[in-house]
C-alpha cells in the first residue's frame, strides 16, 4: 500500500517504538494523528497532528476519535502501541500497578479499536496493528501481570483477525522481544543495552507490514535479537 496521505493512528507517541513509527510513518507521506499524554518535541510536520489523550480514559478516547473524525473522512491505519510494565513477584506487585497495566495494555486497546472499526468497516478497508511483546508468547518469572496483559493483547487481536477479514480490515499482532526504550525504567533488573532491538527497526518492519499488498496479511510478527546477550 502506498502511504501517501493515509490516515494513521498511533497511540503512545512520546518515545520509543511509537515515536519511531510516527517519524517513518510521516517520512512515508502518511497523516499522522498520534494519541499520548505527552507530545514528542522533533515530531513537527505539516501531517501530523498530536491529541492528548490518556487512553485508559474511555472518554478521552472518544473525544479524541470524535476529533478525528471531524477532521478525516476515513482512518486507515490504527496502530495500539502504548503500554508499560511493573514487575517483581506477583505478591508484591502493586494493585495500582496490575490495574495500570491492564488499563493501558488491553483497555486502552479494546476503546481505540471501538471507535475505529465501525467506519473501517463501512469502508471495508483497514488496518489494525496491535502492539503485544514476546510476553505474549511465554510465561516468564516476574513478569506475570505484564504476562497477562500481552496475553490477553495476543488472544484479542488473533480474534479480531477472523471477525474482521471478511470485512477487508487487516488484523497485525507484533510481538517485539527487549527493545532499546525507556519501557525498562519500572525494571530492578533489566537495563536498556545495544544488542536489544531498536525502536526503528521494530517500527521498520510494522510500516513494512502496512505496505504489503492488499491481500496479503502479517498476522502475527514475532521479533527477536539475534544475539542474546550473555550476562
Ligand atoms: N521495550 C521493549 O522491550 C518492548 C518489548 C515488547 C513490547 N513492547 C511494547 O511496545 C509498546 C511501546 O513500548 P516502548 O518500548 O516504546 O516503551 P516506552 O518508551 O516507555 O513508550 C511507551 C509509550 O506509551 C505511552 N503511554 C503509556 N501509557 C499511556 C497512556 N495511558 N495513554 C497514552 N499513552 C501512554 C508513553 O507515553 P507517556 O508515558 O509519555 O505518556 C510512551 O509514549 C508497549 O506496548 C510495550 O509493552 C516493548
Amino acid at each position: 500500500m502506498v502511504l501517501t496521505n493515509k490516515v494513521a493512528v498511533v497511540t503512545g507517541i512520546s518515545k520509543g517504538i511509537g515515536h519511531a513509527l510516527c517519524k517513518q510513518l510521516l517520512a512515508k507521506g502518511a497523516v499522522v494523528y498520534g494519541l499520548g499524554r505527552n507530545n514528542a518535541t522533533d515530531l513537527s510536520s505539516d501531517q501530523f497532528h498530536f491529541i492528548c489523550c490518556d487512553i485508559r480514559n474511555l472518554n478521552e478516547v472518544k473525544e479524541t476519535f470524535r476529533q478525528i473524525f471531524s477532521a478525516v473522512k476515513h482512518i486507515d491505519i490504527l496502530i495500539n502501541n502504548a503500554g508499560l510494565g511493573y514487575f517483581g513477584f506477583l505478591e508484591n506487585l502493586a494493585e495500582e500497578h496490575w490495574h495500570e497495566m491492564f488499563d493501558t495494555n488491553i483497555n486502552g486497546m479494546f476503546y481505540c479499536c471501538k471507535q475505529v472499526l465501525p467506519s473501517m468497516k463501512k469502508q471495508q478497508h483497514g488496518h489494525v496493528i496491535n502492539i503485544a511483546s514476546t510476553a505474549a508468547l511465554e510465561g516468564i518469572a516476574q513478569v506475570s501481570g505484564y504476562c497477562a496483559t500481552k496475553w490477553a493483547v495476543k488472544g484479542l487481536s488473533e480474534s479480531l483477525y477472523k471477525e474482521l477479514r471478511d470485512f477487508g480490515i487487516k488484523v497485525t499482532c507484533v510481538y517485539p522481544g527487549s527493545t532499546k526504550t525507556d519501557f525498562f525504567r519500572n525494571s530492578a533488573t533489566v537495563k536498556p543495552h545495544n544488542q536489544m532491538l531498536m525502536p526503528e527497526d521494530v517500527a521498520l518492519l510494522v510500516v513494512q507490514s502496512i505496505e504489503m499488498p492488499d491481500n496479503f496479511n502479517s498476522v502475527n510478527l514475532e521479533i527477536r535479537p539475534l544475539h542474546v546477550r550473555k550476562t
